[in-house]
Protein backbone atom coordinates (compact mmCIF):
# COMPACT_ATOMS: atom_id res chain seq x y z
CA UNK A 1 0.00 0.00 0.00
CA UNK A 2 1.36 3.85 -0.08
CA UNK A 3 4.69 4.38 0.39
CA UNK A 4 6.50 7.05 1.16
CA UNK A 5 10.47 8.42 1.14
CA UNK A 6 11.51 11.67 2.29
CA UNK A 7 14.96 12.65 2.09
CA UNK A 8 17.08 15.68 3.21
CA UNK A 9 20.71 15.89 2.26
CA UNK A 10 23.35 17.44 0.04
CA UNK A 11 22.52 15.24 -2.98
CA UNK A 12 20.14 15.62 -6.30
CA UNK A 13 16.43 14.94 -3.92
CA UNK A 14 14.44 14.06 -6.93
CA UNK A 15 16.70 11.25 -8.02
CA UNK A 16 16.81 9.77 -4.60
CA UNK A 17 13.59 9.71 -4.17
CA UNK A 18 12.29 7.94 -7.21
CA UNK A 19 15.10 5.56 -6.71
CA UNK A 20 13.54 4.88 -3.30
CA UNK A 21 9.67 4.99 -4.27
CA UNK A 22 10.79 2.19 -6.98
CA UNK A 23 12.18 0.37 -4.00
CA UNK A 24 8.72 0.62 -2.47
CA UNK A 25 6.96 -0.67 -6.01
CA UNK A 26 6.56 -3.86 -3.90
CA UNK A 27 3.98 -2.48 -1.97
CA UNK A 28 1.56 -1.62 -4.69
CA UNK A 29 0.27 1.29 -6.19
CA UNK A 30 -1.00 3.25 -8.98
CA UNK A 31 0.36 6.46 -9.00
CA UNK A 32 3.59 7.83 -7.90
CA UNK A 33 4.04 12.07 -6.75
CA UNK A 34 7.44 14.25 -5.08
CA UNK A 35 7.49 17.02 -3.92
CA UNK A 36 11.30 19.34 -4.03
CA UNK A 37 12.78 22.19 -3.05
CA UNK A 38 14.03 24.36 -6.34
CA UNK A 39 14.52 27.64 -7.54
CA UNK A 40 12.89 29.08 -3.72
CA UNK A 41 9.98 27.17 -4.21
CA UNK A 42 8.61 23.72 -3.53
CA UNK A 43 7.87 21.75 -6.30
CA UNK A 44 5.33 19.11 -7.01
CA UNK A 45 5.55 16.31 -9.61
CA UNK A 46 2.91 13.93 -10.21
CA UNK A 47 2.07 10.74 -12.54
CA UNK A 48 0.15 8.04 -13.12
CA UNK A 49 0.95 4.52 -13.70
CA UNK A 50 4.89 3.11 -12.85
CA UNK A 51 7.61 4.65 -11.60
CA UNK A 52 9.16 5.37 -14.78
CA UNK A 53 6.86 7.88 -15.92
CA UNK A 54 7.88 9.85 -12.80
CA UNK A 55 11.19 8.89 -13.25
CA UNK A 56 10.72 10.52 -16.81
CA UNK A 57 8.94 13.60 -15.35
CA UNK A 58 11.81 14.53 -12.63
CA UNK A 59 14.95 17.05 -13.69
CA UNK A 60 17.76 14.71 -14.77
CA UNK A 61 19.76 17.48 -12.78
CA UNK A 62 18.58 19.57 -10.05
CA UNK A 63 20.04 21.43 -7.30
CA UNK A 64 17.24 19.92 -4.74
CA UNK A 65 18.61 18.75 -1.63
CA UNK A 66 15.19 18.15 0.49
CA UNK A 67 11.84 16.34 -0.86
CA UNK A 68 9.63 13.81 -0.03
CA UNK A 69 7.82 11.03 -2.20
CA UNK A 70 4.75 8.92 -2.24
CA UNK A 71 3.58 5.70 -4.32
CA UNK A 72 -0.55 5.62 -3.97
CA UNK A 73 -2.49 2.64 -3.80
CA UNK A 74 -6.04 4.61 -3.81
CA UNK A 75 -8.19 4.05 -1.09
CA UNK A 76 -10.62 7.44 -1.73
CA UNK A 77 -10.70 8.82 -5.10
CA UNK A 78 -9.44 6.91 -8.34
CA UNK A 79 -6.53 6.57 -9.50
CA UNK A 80 -5.05 9.49 -11.24
CA UNK A 81 -2.97 12.17 -11.27
CA UNK A 82 -4.95 15.02 -9.39
CA UNK A 83 -5.35 12.44 -6.52
CA UNK A 84 -1.87 11.11 -6.14
CA UNK A 85 0.01 12.53 -3.43
CA UNK A 86 1.88 15.50 -2.56
CA UNK A 87 -0.69 17.38 -1.79
CA UNK A 88 -1.00 21.06 -1.35
CA UNK A 89 -2.85 23.40 0.60
CA UNK A 90 -1.41 26.79 1.42
CA UNK A 91 2.04 26.86 2.88
CA UNK A 92 1.86 22.96 3.24
CA UNK A 93 2.64 20.20 1.42
CA UNK A 94 2.21 16.23 2.59
CA UNK A 95 2.50 12.81 1.50
CA UNK A 96 -0.08 10.75 3.36
CA UNK A 97 -0.28 6.68 4.19
CA UNK A 98 -3.25 5.62 5.63
CA UNK A 99 -6.85 6.56 6.28
CA UNK A 100 -8.39 9.66 7.51
CA UNK A 101 -11.66 8.41 8.88
CA UNK A 102 -13.27 11.27 10.14
CA UNK A 103 -12.29 13.60 6.73
CA UNK A 104 -15.82 14.21 5.79
CA UNK A 105 -16.70 16.27 9.06
CA UNK A 106 -13.43 17.73 8.88
CA UNK A 107 -13.79 18.57 4.91
CA UNK A 108 -16.94 20.69 6.33
CA UNK A 109 -14.97 22.36 8.72
CA UNK A 110 -12.83 23.67 6.57
CA UNK A 111 -14.99 25.11 4.13
CA UNK A 112 -12.61 28.26 3.50
CA UNK A 113 -10.46 25.37 1.55
CA UNK A 114 -11.04 24.78 -1.98
CA UNK A 115 -10.00 20.64 -2.32
CA UNK A 116 -8.94 19.44 -6.12
CA UNK A 117 -9.11 16.20 -5.36
CA UNK A 118 -11.33 13.43 -3.70
CA UNK A 119 -9.03 12.13 -1.28
CA UNK A 120 -9.27 12.09 2.67
CA UNK A 121 -5.47 13.06 2.27
CA UNK A 122 -6.10 16.73 0.83
CA UNK A 123 -8.12 17.43 3.96
CA UNK A 124 -5.55 16.25 6.54
CA UNK A 125 -3.37 19.16 4.22
CA UNK A 126 -5.50 21.52 4.69
CA UNK A 127 -6.49 20.99 8.55
CA UNK A 128 -2.72 21.08 9.08
CA UNK A 129 -2.65 24.21 7.26
CA UNK A 130 -5.38 25.94 9.01
CA UNK A 131 -3.41 24.90 12.60
CA UNK A 132 0.25 26.21 11.27
CA UNK A 133 -1.98 29.83 9.95
CA UNK A 134 -2.86 29.60 13.56
CA UNK A 135 0.14 28.35 15.55
CA UNK A 136 2.73 29.44 13.16
CA UNK A 137 4.78 26.50 14.47
CA UNK A 138 4.86 22.65 13.03
CA UNK A 139 5.95 21.39 16.38
CA UNK A 140 2.86 22.53 18.54
CA UNK A 141 0.91 21.69 15.11
CA UNK A 142 1.81 18.09 14.99
CA UNK A 143 0.92 17.85 18.51
CA UNK A 144 -2.36 19.09 18.18
CA UNK A 145 -2.99 16.74 14.80
CA UNK A 146 -3.71 13.35 17.00
CA UNK A 147 -6.38 15.18 18.79
CA UNK A 148 -8.05 16.12 15.48
CA UNK A 149 -7.12 13.31 12.78
CA UNK A 150 -9.73 9.93 12.85
CA UNK A 151 -7.62 6.83 11.21
CA UNK A 152 -4.63 5.55 10.63
CA UNK A 153 -2.14 7.96 9.18
CA UNK A 154 2.46 8.12 8.16
CA UNK A 155 2.70 12.00 7.35
CA UNK A 156 5.77 13.28 5.14
CA UNK A 157 5.41 17.06 5.53
CA UNK A 158 7.05 20.59 4.32
CA UNK A 159 6.37 23.70 4.87
CA UNK A 160 6.89 26.66 2.29
CA UNK A 161 8.42 28.62 5.50
CA UNK A 162 10.93 25.93 6.49
CA UNK A 163 12.52 25.03 2.78
CA UNK A 164 15.51 22.80 5.00
CA UNK A 165 13.45 20.28 6.87
CA UNK A 166 10.73 17.94 6.85
CA UNK A 167 8.30 16.82 9.47
CA UNK A 168 6.31 13.22 10.24
CA UNK A 169 4.41 11.75 12.26
CA UNK A 170 2.72 8.77 12.50
CA UNK A 171 -0.10 6.41 14.23
CA UNK A 172 -0.65 3.13 13.17
CA UNK A 173 0.61 3.16 9.68
CA UNK A 174 4.59 2.45 9.06
CA UNK A 175 7.35 5.00 9.06
CA UNK A 176 10.65 4.86 10.03
CA UNK A 177 13.94 7.03 9.75
CA UNK A 178 17.02 6.23 7.99
CA UNK A 179 20.06 7.47 9.89
CA UNK A 180 22.64 8.25 6.35
CA UNK A 181 26.14 9.97 6.68
CA UNK A 182 24.74 14.20 6.04
CA UNK A 183 21.72 12.86 4.98
CA UNK A 184 18.56 11.74 6.84
CA UNK A 185 15.66 9.71 5.42
CA UNK A 186 11.97 9.05 6.08
CA UNK A 187 10.37 5.93 4.79
CA UNK A 188 7.51 3.31 5.03
CA UNK A 189 9.89 0.65 5.41
CA UNK A 190 13.10 -1.37 5.04
CA UNK A 191 13.57 -1.24 0.97
CA UNK A 192 13.41 2.17 0.15
CA UNK A 193 15.93 3.10 2.18
CA UNK A 194 18.79 0.05 2.03
CA UNK A 195 21.17 0.68 -0.65
CA UNK A 196 21.46 3.69 1.27
CA UNK A 197 22.07 3.58 5.05
CA UNK A 198 21.41 0.14 7.33
CA UNK A 199 21.12 2.74 10.25
CA UNK A 200 17.19 3.45 11.32
CA UNK A 201 15.23 4.68 14.08
CA UNK A 202 12.11 3.18 14.77
CA UNK A 203 9.03 5.53 15.76
CA UNK A 204 6.22 5.14 18.22
CA UNK A 205 2.98 6.81 17.46
CA UNK A 206 2.43 10.24 17.37
CA UNK A 207 6.39 11.21 17.74
CA UNK A 208 6.89 14.16 16.23
CA UNK A 209 9.59 14.10 13.81
CA UNK A 210 11.69 17.25 12.79
CA UNK A 211 13.94 16.41 10.13
CA UNK A 212 16.97 18.28 8.56
CA UNK A 213 20.96 18.10 8.90
CA UNK A 214 19.93 16.58 12.64
CA UNK A 215 17.26 14.07 13.39
CA UNK A 216 14.63 15.73 16.30
CA UNK A 217 11.91 13.41 18.01
CA UNK A 218 9.78 14.67 20.55
CA UNK A 219 7.58 11.79 22.17
CA UNK A 220 4.99 13.39 24.87
CA UNK A 221 6.12 16.97 24.96
CA UNK A 222 9.81 16.11 24.92
CA UNK A 223 12.97 15.63 22.80
CA UNK A 224 14.04 12.25 23.19
CA UNK A 225 17.59 10.53 22.36
CA UNK A 226 16.80 8.38 19.74
CA UNK A 227 17.80 4.47 19.57
CA UNK A 228 19.71 3.94 16.32
CA UNK A 229 19.38 0.20 15.01
CA UNK A 230 21.22 -1.70 12.15
CA UNK A 231 19.03 -3.47 9.50
CA UNK A 232 20.26 -7.37 8.75
CA UNK A 233 19.01 -7.55 5.36
CA UNK A 234 21.41 -7.47 2.40
CA UNK A 235 21.32 -4.70 -0.29
CA UNK A 236 21.03 -7.92 -3.00
CA UNK A 237 17.70 -9.01 -1.23
CA UNK A 238 16.09 -6.25 -2.91
CA UNK A 239 18.01 -6.83 -6.46
CA UNK A 240 16.65 -9.41 -8.95
CA UNK A 241 20.10 -10.66 -9.35
CA UNK A 242 19.58 -12.30 -12.60
CA UNK A 243 16.29 -13.40 -11.99
CA UNK A 244 13.41 -12.57 -14.33
CA UNK A 245 11.17 -12.29 -10.92
CA UNK A 246 11.54 -11.63 -7.46
CA UNK A 247 8.94 -14.21 -7.07
CA UNK A 248 10.82 -16.59 -8.77
CA UNK A 249 14.01 -15.41 -7.20
CA UNK A 250 11.85 -15.80 -3.87
CA UNK A 251 11.29 -19.11 -4.28
CA UNK A 252 14.93 -20.73 -4.69
CA UNK A 253 15.75 -18.53 -2.12
CA UNK A 254 13.29 -20.64 0.25
CA UNK A 255 16.43 -23.89 1.25
CA UNK A 256 18.43 -21.06 2.82
CA UNK A 257 15.21 -19.64 4.61
CA UNK A 258 14.71 -23.09 5.81
CA UNK A 259 17.79 -23.28 6.75
CA UNK A 260 17.65 -19.97 8.60
CA UNK A 261 14.50 -20.36 10.74
CA UNK A 262 15.57 -23.65 11.69
CA UNK A 263 18.76 -22.40 12.74
CA UNK A 264 17.54 -19.30 14.84
CA UNK A 265 14.54 -20.86 16.05
CA UNK A 266 15.30 -20.21 19.98
CA UNK A 267 12.93 -22.07 22.67
CA UNK A 268 14.30 -19.90 25.35
CA UNK A 269 12.32 -17.06 23.59
CA UNK A 270 9.00 -18.95 23.35
CA UNK A 271 5.94 -18.70 26.03
CA UNK A 272 5.37 -22.21 27.87
CA UNK A 273 2.86 -23.57 25.67
CA UNK A 274 1.65 -26.34 27.52
CA UNK A 275 0.19 -23.42 30.36
CA UNK A 276 -2.23 -22.61 27.90
CA UNK A 277 -6.01 -24.46 27.32
CA UNK A 278 -6.39 -22.90 23.94
CA UNK A 279 -4.98 -20.88 21.15
CA UNK A 280 -6.07 -18.82 18.74
CA UNK A 281 -4.59 -17.92 15.50
CA UNK A 282 -5.11 -14.92 13.64
CA UNK A 283 -3.58 -13.64 10.38
CA UNK A 284 -5.11 -12.51 7.00
CA UNK A 285 -4.15 -14.14 2.97
CA UNK A 286 -0.91 -16.27 2.92
CA UNK A 287 0.19 -15.95 6.62
CA UNK A 288 -3.83 -17.31 7.64
CA UNK A 289 -3.17 -20.50 5.04
CA UNK A 290 0.45 -20.75 7.24
CA UNK A 291 -1.71 -20.56 10.33
CA UNK A 292 -3.77 -23.81 9.19
CA UNK A 293 -0.80 -25.69 8.31
CA UNK A 294 -0.31 -24.28 12.32
CA UNK A 295 -3.61 -25.32 13.17
CA UNK A 296 -3.54 -28.76 11.93
CA UNK A 297 -0.23 -29.88 13.03
CA UNK A 298 -0.44 -28.08 16.99
CA UNK A 299 -4.18 -30.02 16.80
CA UNK A 300 -2.17 -33.30 15.98
CA UNK A 301 0.48 -33.20 17.64
CA UNK A 302 -0.75 -31.61 20.82
CA UNK A 303 -3.60 -31.92 23.44
CA UNK A 304 -4.26 -27.91 23.14
CA UNK A 305 -7.49 -26.90 21.62
CA UNK A 306 -6.25 -24.52 18.65
CA UNK A 307 -8.97 -22.11 16.39
CA UNK A 308 -8.02 -19.84 13.95
CA UNK A 309 -9.20 -16.72 12.80
CA UNK A 310 -9.21 -14.34 9.56
CA UNK A 311 -8.03 -11.04 11.47
CA UNK A 312 -10.70 -8.72 9.59
CA UNK A 313 -13.31 -11.49 11.30
CA UNK A 314 -11.63 -12.05 14.11
CA UNK A 315 -11.66 -8.48 15.35
CA UNK A 316 -15.21 -7.80 15.14
CA UNK A 317 -16.25 -11.27 16.70
CA UNK A 318 -17.27 -11.79 20.08
CA UNK A 319 -14.77 -13.44 22.28
CA UNK A 320 -14.77 -15.86 24.68
CA UNK A 321 -11.36 -15.58 26.15
CA UNK A 322 -9.71 -16.80 29.12
CA UNK A 323 -6.28 -16.39 31.17
CA UNK A 324 -5.03 -19.81 29.46
CA UNK A 325 -5.82 -18.56 25.88
CA UNK A 326 -2.53 -17.58 23.75
CA UNK A 327 -3.22 -15.66 20.78
CA UNK A 328 -0.99 -15.90 17.71
CA UNK A 329 -0.40 -13.71 14.75
CA UNK A 330 1.16 -14.41 11.86
CA UNK A 331 2.16 -11.78 9.74
CA UNK A 332 4.93 -11.26 7.08
CA UNK A 333 4.92 -7.34 6.97
CA UNK A 334 3.84 -6.48 10.89
CA UNK A 335 2.09 -4.64 9.54
CA UNK A 336 -1.45 -5.08 8.32
CA UNK A 337 -4.21 -3.30 9.62
CA UNK A 338 -6.67 -6.26 10.97
CA UNK A 339 -3.20 -8.39 12.64
CA UNK A 340 -2.42 -5.28 14.17
CA UNK A 341 -5.85 -4.57 15.77
CA UNK A 342 -5.81 -8.28 17.11
CA UNK A 343 -2.86 -7.69 18.82
CA UNK A 344 -4.25 -4.71 20.53
CA UNK A 345 -7.61 -6.76 21.29
CA UNK A 346 -5.68 -9.22 23.10
CA UNK A 347 -3.67 -6.83 24.83
CA UNK A 348 -6.52 -4.98 25.91
CA UNK A 349 -7.95 -7.93 27.64
CA UNK A 350 -4.79 -8.91 29.18
CA UNK A 351 -4.26 -11.82 26.78
CA UNK A 352 -0.58 -13.17 26.11
CA UNK A 353 0.49 -12.48 22.62
CA UNK A 354 2.73 -14.46 20.36
CA UNK A 355 3.79 -12.21 16.71
CA UNK A 356 5.42 -14.61 14.02
CA UNK A 357 6.72 -11.77 11.86
CA UNK A 358 9.03 -11.13 9.12
CA UNK A 359 9.90 -7.22 8.95
CA UNK A 360 12.25 -6.48 12.15
CA UNK A 361 11.21 -3.52 13.90
CA UNK A 362 7.18 -3.41 12.26
CA UNK A 363 3.97 -2.84 14.61
CA UNK A 364 3.14 -6.30 15.07
CA UNK A 365 6.58 -6.97 16.10
CA UNK A 366 6.46 -4.13 18.61
CA UNK A 367 3.45 -4.71 20.29
CA UNK A 368 3.27 -8.48 20.69
CA UNK A 369 4.68 -9.75 24.11
CA UNK A 370 6.01 -13.09 22.56
CA UNK A 371 8.21 -12.35 19.59
CA UNK A 372 9.60 -15.20 16.62
CA UNK A 373 10.78 -13.59 13.83
CA UNK A 374 10.22 -15.53 10.83
CA UNK A 375 14.06 -15.47 8.58
CA UNK A 376 12.85 -14.60 5.22
CA UNK A 377 14.74 -11.55 4.76
CA UNK A 378 13.00 -8.59 2.35
CA UNK A 379 10.65 -10.13 0.57
CA UNK A 380 9.63 -8.04 -2.34
CA UNK A 381 7.02 -10.23 -5.15
CA UNK A 382 3.43 -8.90 -3.38
CA UNK A 383 2.70 -12.67 -4.09
CA UNK A 384 4.19 -14.51 -0.76
CA UNK A 385 6.51 -17.27 -1.32
CA UNK A 386 9.77 -17.76 1.01
CA UNK A 387 7.83 -15.84 4.10
CA UNK A 388 4.93 -17.87 3.58
CA UNK A 389 7.35 -20.98 3.81
CA UNK A 390 9.48 -19.34 6.87
CA UNK A 391 6.20 -19.28 8.58
CA UNK A 392 4.93 -22.79 7.69
CA UNK A 393 8.81 -24.03 9.11
CA UNK A 394 7.87 -22.33 12.30
CA UNK A 395 4.82 -23.83 12.55
CA UNK A 396 6.24 -27.45 12.30
CA UNK A 397 8.35 -26.44 14.82
CA UNK A 398 6.37 -25.22 17.75
CA UNK A 399 4.18 -28.23 17.43
CA UNK A 400 7.70 -30.34 17.85
CA UNK A 401 8.65 -28.20 20.21
CA UNK A 402 5.25 -28.40 22.50
CA UNK A 403 5.14 -32.40 21.35
CA UNK A 404 8.85 -32.78 22.49
CA UNK A 405 9.79 -34.08 19.32
CA UNK A 406 13.05 -35.23 17.85
CA UNK A 407 14.91 -31.94 15.86
CA UNK A 408 14.50 -31.93 12.12
CA UNK A 409 17.47 -33.24 9.97
CA UNK A 410 17.52 -30.13 8.12
CA UNK A 411 20.13 -31.02 5.60
CA UNK A 412 17.55 -33.78 4.22
CA UNK A 413 15.13 -31.23 4.31
CA UNK A 414 17.15 -28.72 2.60
CA UNK A 415 17.96 -31.01 0.06
CA UNK A 416 14.58 -32.47 -0.87
CA UNK A 417 13.18 -28.76 -1.36
CA UNK A 418 15.89 -28.08 -3.70
CA UNK A 419 15.29 -31.31 -5.85
CA UNK A 420 11.60 -29.85 -5.83
CA UNK A 421 12.36 -26.65 -7.32
CA UNK A 422 14.21 -27.82 -9.95
CA UNK A 423 11.96 -29.84 -11.11
CA UNK A 424 11.20 -26.54 -13.24
CA UNK A 425 10.69 -28.62 -16.33
CA UNK A 426 7.54 -30.47 -14.70
CA UNK A 427 5.97 -27.13 -13.69
CA UNK A 428 6.34 -25.55 -16.94
CA UNK A 429 4.21 -28.46 -18.71
CA UNK A 430 1.48 -28.58 -15.69
CA UNK A 431 1.56 -24.68 -16.77
CA UNK A 432 1.09 -25.42 -20.65
CA UNK A 433 -1.77 -27.23 -19.95
CA UNK A 434 -3.59 -24.71 -17.64
CA UNK A 435 -2.47 -20.97 -18.58
CA UNK A 436 -5.60 -21.08 -21.40
CA UNK A 437 -8.04 -21.81 -18.71
CA UNK A 438 -10.50 -19.17 -16.66
CA UNK A 439 -11.09 -22.01 -13.52
CA UNK A 440 -9.29 -24.11 -11.76
CA UNK A 441 -9.96 -26.46 -8.74
CA UNK A 442 -7.89 -27.54 -5.92
CA UNK A 443 -8.76 -30.25 -4.24
CA UNK A 444 -7.25 -32.30 -1.05
CA UNK A 445 -8.46 -33.57 2.74
CA UNK A 446 -6.84 -31.95 5.66
CA UNK A 447 -3.54 -30.53 5.17
CA UNK A 448 -3.67 -30.53 1.45
CA UNK A 449 -6.46 -28.56 1.08
CA UNK A 450 -5.31 -26.03 3.63
CA UNK A 451 -1.78 -26.35 0.85
CA UNK A 452 -4.75 -25.96 -2.02
CA UNK A 453 -5.87 -22.57 -0.38
CA UNK A 454 -2.56 -21.37 -0.78
CA UNK A 455 -1.72 -22.66 -4.63
CA UNK A 456 -5.25 -21.66 -5.46
CA UNK A 457 -4.94 -17.93 -3.91
CA UNK A 458 -0.85 -18.19 -5.76
CA UNK A 459 -2.56 -18.92 -8.71
CA UNK A 460 -5.26 -16.00 -8.79
CA UNK A 461 -3.17 -13.10 -7.42
CA UNK A 462 -0.49 -13.47 -10.21
CA UNK A 463 -2.30 -15.29 -13.02
CA UNK A 464 -5.94 -13.91 -12.74
CA UNK A 465 -7.45 -17.33 -13.52
CA UNK A 466 -10.42 -17.75 -11.15
CA UNK A 467 -9.63 -20.94 -8.66
CA UNK A 468 -11.23 -22.18 -5.28
CA UNK A 469 -9.65 -24.96 -3.28
CA UNK A 470 -12.47 -27.30 -2.07
CA UNK A 471 -11.82 -29.80 1.06
CA UNK A 472 -12.34 -32.94 -2.02
CA UNK A 473 -15.09 -34.59 0.23
CA UNK A 474 -17.28 -31.49 0.26
CA UNK A 475 -16.71 -31.92 -3.50
CA UNK A 476 -20.56 -33.18 -4.58
CA UNK A 477 -22.37 -30.79 -1.75
CA UNK A 478 -22.48 -28.46 -4.90
CA UNK A 479 -19.28 -27.33 -6.50
CA UNK A 480 -19.16 -30.83 -8.63
CA UNK A 481 -21.87 -29.46 -10.68
CA UNK A 482 -19.49 -27.04 -12.41
CA UNK A 483 -17.35 -29.75 -13.95
CA UNK A 484 -17.53 -30.29 -17.24
CA UNK A 485 -14.94 -32.06 -19.91
CA UNK A 486 -11.85 -30.39 -19.37
CA UNK A 487 -12.30 -28.87 -16.57
CA UNK A 488 -8.50 -28.74 -14.69
CA UNK A 489 -8.44 -30.11 -11.06
CA UNK A 490 -5.06 -29.92 -9.10
CA UNK A 491 -5.49 -32.52 -6.71
CA UNK A 492 -2.76 -32.89 -3.50
CA UNK A 493 -2.15 -35.98 -2.03
CA UNK A 494 0.18 -36.37 0.99
CA UNK A 495 -1.54 -37.26 3.97
CA UNK A 496 -1.36 -41.28 4.02
CA UNK A 497 -3.98 -41.65 6.80
CA UNK A 498 -6.99 -40.17 4.30
CA UNK A 499 -5.20 -40.62 0.68
CA UNK A 500 -7.58 -43.35 -0.17
CA UNK A 501 -10.75 -40.99 0.31
CA UNK A 502 -9.32 -38.45 -1.66
CA UNK A 503 -8.15 -40.83 -4.52
CA UNK A 504 -12.26 -41.92 -4.08
CA UNK A 505 -13.32 -38.05 -4.61
CA UNK A 506 -10.54 -37.40 -7.55
CA UNK A 507 -11.96 -40.76 -9.51
CA UNK A 508 -15.40 -38.84 -8.98
CA UNK A 509 -14.39 -35.78 -10.88
CA UNK A 510 -12.46 -37.60 -13.42
CA UNK A 511 -15.49 -39.77 -14.27
CA UNK A 512 -17.49 -36.28 -14.87
CA UNK A 513 -14.45 -35.51 -17.74
CA UNK A 514 -12.26 -33.74 -15.45
CA UNK A 515 -8.64 -32.69 -16.52
CA UNK A 516 -6.72 -34.69 -13.39
CA UNK A 517 -3.65 -33.10 -12.56
CA UNK A 518 -2.31 -35.24 -9.23
CA UNK A 519 0.27 -33.79 -6.80
CA UNK A 520 1.03 -37.12 -4.67
CA UNK A 521 3.21 -37.89 -2.08
CA UNK A 522 5.82 -40.38 -4.13
CA UNK A 523 5.27 -43.50 -2.16
CA UNK A 524 1.24 -43.34 -1.89
CA UNK A 525 1.53 -43.41 -5.87
CA UNK A 526 -0.18 -46.05 -7.81
CA UNK A 527 -0.84 -45.67 -11.63
CA UNK A 528 -4.08 -45.54 -12.92
CA UNK A 529 -6.58 -44.12 -15.13
CA UNK A 530 -7.57 -41.27 -12.53
CA UNK A 531 -5.39 -38.29 -13.35
CA UNK A 532 -3.95 -37.21 -16.44
CA UNK A 533 -0.79 -36.04 -15.32
CA UNK A 534 1.41 -36.27 -12.21
CA UNK A 535 3.73 -34.34 -9.53
CA UNK A 536 5.78 -36.89 -7.41
CA UNK A 537 6.62 -35.17 -3.85
CA UNK A 538 9.20 -36.65 -2.23
CA UNK A 539 8.29 -37.80 1.37
CA UNK A 540 9.25 -35.57 4.36
CA UNK A 541 8.18 -36.18 7.99
CA UNK A 542 4.24 -35.41 8.37
CA UNK A 543 5.41 -31.94 10.27
CA UNK A 544 7.65 -30.55 7.73
CA UNK A 545 6.16 -32.37 4.30
CA UNK A 546 4.04 -29.00 3.21
CA UNK A 547 7.33 -27.39 2.71
CA UNK A 548 8.10 -29.90 0.02
CA UNK A 549 4.10 -29.63 -1.32
CA UNK A 550 3.49 -26.14 -1.49
CA UNK A 551 6.81 -25.56 -3.98
CA UNK A 552 5.21 -26.96 -7.02
CA UNK A 553 1.86 -25.34 -6.25
CA UNK A 554 4.14 -21.68 -6.00
CA UNK A 555 5.96 -22.99 -9.29
CA UNK A 556 2.93 -23.85 -11.50
CA UNK A 557 1.45 -20.71 -10.43
CA UNK A 558 4.46 -18.79 -11.71
CA UNK A 559 4.95 -20.64 -14.52
CA UNK A 560 0.97 -20.24 -15.86
CA UNK A 561 1.30 -16.27 -14.75
CA UNK A 562 3.90 -15.82 -16.85
CA UNK A 563 2.66 -17.71 -20.07
CA UNK A 564 -0.45 -15.31 -19.63
CA UNK A 565 2.59 -12.23 -19.64
CA UNK A 566 0.83 -11.28 -16.14
CA UNK A 567 3.03 -8.40 -14.08
CA UNK A 568 3.91 -11.22 -11.72
CA UNK A 569 5.43 -9.28 -9.20
CA UNK A 570 3.48 -6.64 -9.08
CA UNK A 571 -0.32 -8.05 -9.89
CA UNK A 572 -3.31 -5.59 -10.94
CA UNK A 573 -5.16 -3.95 -7.85
CA UNK A 574 -2.82 -5.89 -4.95
CA UNK A 575 -1.00 -4.53 -2.04
CA UNK A 576 1.56 -6.39 -0.17
CA UNK A 577 1.14 -4.68 2.94
CA UNK A 578 -2.62 -3.86 3.77
CA UNK A 579 -2.18 -1.07 6.03
CA UNK A 580 -5.46 -0.13 6.21
CA UNK A 581 -9.22 -1.92 7.37
C1 LIG B 1 -1.59 -9.00 1.51
C2 LIG B 1 -0.48 -9.68 0.74
C3 LIG B 1 -0.47 -11.17 1.04
C4 LIG B 1 -0.34 -11.39 2.54
C5 LIG B 1 -1.44 -10.66 3.31
C6 LIG B 1 -1.15 -10.64 4.79
O1 LIG B 1 -2.82 -9.40 1.01
O2 LIG B 1 -0.62 -9.45 -0.65
O3 LIG B 1 0.63 -11.79 0.39
O4 LIG B 1 -0.40 -12.75 2.81
O5 LIG B 1 -1.51 -9.28 2.90
O6 LIG B 1 -0.01 -9.84 5.00
P1 LIG B 1 0.97 -9.99 6.21
O7 LIG B 1 2.03 -8.96 5.95
O8 LIG B 1 0.17 -9.69 7.44
O9 LIG B 1 1.48 -11.38 6.20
Amino acid sequence: MCGIVGYVGSKNAPTILVDGLSHLEYRGYDSAGIVFYENNKFNIIKTEGRISNLRDAIPFESPSKVGVGHTRWATHGVPNQVNSHPHKQGKITLVHNGIIENYTGLKKELGNYTFNSETDSEVACALIDKLYNELGNMEEVLEKVPSMLKGSYALGIVVDDEPNKIYAIRHKSPLIIGVGDNENFIASDVPAILNKTKRYILLDDFDVVILSDEIKIKRNGNFIEPIIKEFDWEVDQTSLNGFDHYMLKEIYEQPDVVRRTIESFDTNEFPEFTSYEKIEIVACGSAYHAGLIGLHLIENYTNIEVSIHVASEYRYKKHNFNRKTLVIIISQSGETADSLETVRIAKENNIDTLGIVNVYGSSIARDVKYLIYSKAGCEISVATTKAYLSQITIMGLIASKIAKLDKVDSEHLIKTIVSVIEKREIYDNIANSIYTKEHLFFIGRGIDYYLGLEGSLKLKEISYIHSEAYPAGELKHGTISLVTPGTPFIAIVTDESIAEKTISNIKEVKARGARVILLIREDLFEKGDYYDEVILIPRLDDIYQPLATVIPLQLIAYETAKKRNCDIDKPRNLAKSVTVE
